[in-house]
């Protein structure tokens, strides 16, 4: 299975196209050479490898050593196998390497939602991003849901998504402050 970039992905490599801006440019490049697909068993390894390294080296923006040391310990540590059962899992693949990932679970909700460190800021976020809220809108559901780290927020609150509430969660005996929110789909896109 492939999906293929969102409707509005002409406008975003237009308008990336037409800054004079290297960053965008190499950006709106590397964002056209993205596959996204579904995960495949046998890559578990580099998926935890490159959201520990996401955590240490994005995360680490907003969040203390202490605080980072546990969460990508407990990426580590949780049981990737039975914990992906069961869910769409869906990479972004660059040349055959994940570069980024998210899951949706039945209900809903969507965990894991990481883009490799060396691949921030290249619209692979938006693109994995319009491909699960597809699967989503399949499944009927009306809405999609996730906790959001201090770092994500100005991602998700960019493609649609509210604030529900600010919350504290303990993540192995350490304090995280993330946020609740959803984006709620309106009838006629999930087809009802
Ligand atoms: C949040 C994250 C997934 C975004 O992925 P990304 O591929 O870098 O995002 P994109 O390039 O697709 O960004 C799309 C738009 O979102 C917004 N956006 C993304 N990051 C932003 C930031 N740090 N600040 C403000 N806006 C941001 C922008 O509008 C951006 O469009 P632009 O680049 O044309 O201005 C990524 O930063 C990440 O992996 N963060 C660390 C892991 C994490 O916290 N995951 C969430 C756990 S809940």
């Amino acid at each position: 299975m492939d999906f293929p970039p969102p409707a509005n992905h002409s406008e975003f490599m237009n308008s990336k196209s037409r800054s004079s801006d290297d960053r965008n440019h190499s950006a709106s490049t590397e964002s056209s050479r993205i596959t996204i697909r579904l995960v495949r068993p046998e890559e578990v390894p580099q998926l935890v490898a490159m959201t520990q390294e996401t955590i240490r080296r994005v995360n680490s923006r907003d969040y203390s050593p202490i605080q980072i040391q546990a969460w990508s310990d407990r990426v580590g540590t949780s049981d990737w196998k039975n914990r992906l059962a069961g869910r769409i899992v869906l990479v972004a693949d660059l040349q055959g390497d994940p570069v980024g990932m998210t899951d949706l679970e039945e209900n809903g909700h969507l965990d894991r939602f990481y883009v490799s460190a060396h691949h921030q800021r290249c619209g692979i976020g938006r693109r994995l991003l319009a491909a699960i809220e597809t699967e989503a809108r399949k499944q009927k559901r009306p809405r999609v849901y996730l906790e959001a780290s201090l770092t994500a927020r100005p991602f998700f609150e960019s493609q649609g998504y509210r604030v529900v509430t600010p919350q504290t969660v303990i993540v192995n005996g350490i304090e995280f402050k993330n946020f609740q929110m959803e984006k709620i789909f309106d009838a006629v896109a999930t087809g009802d």
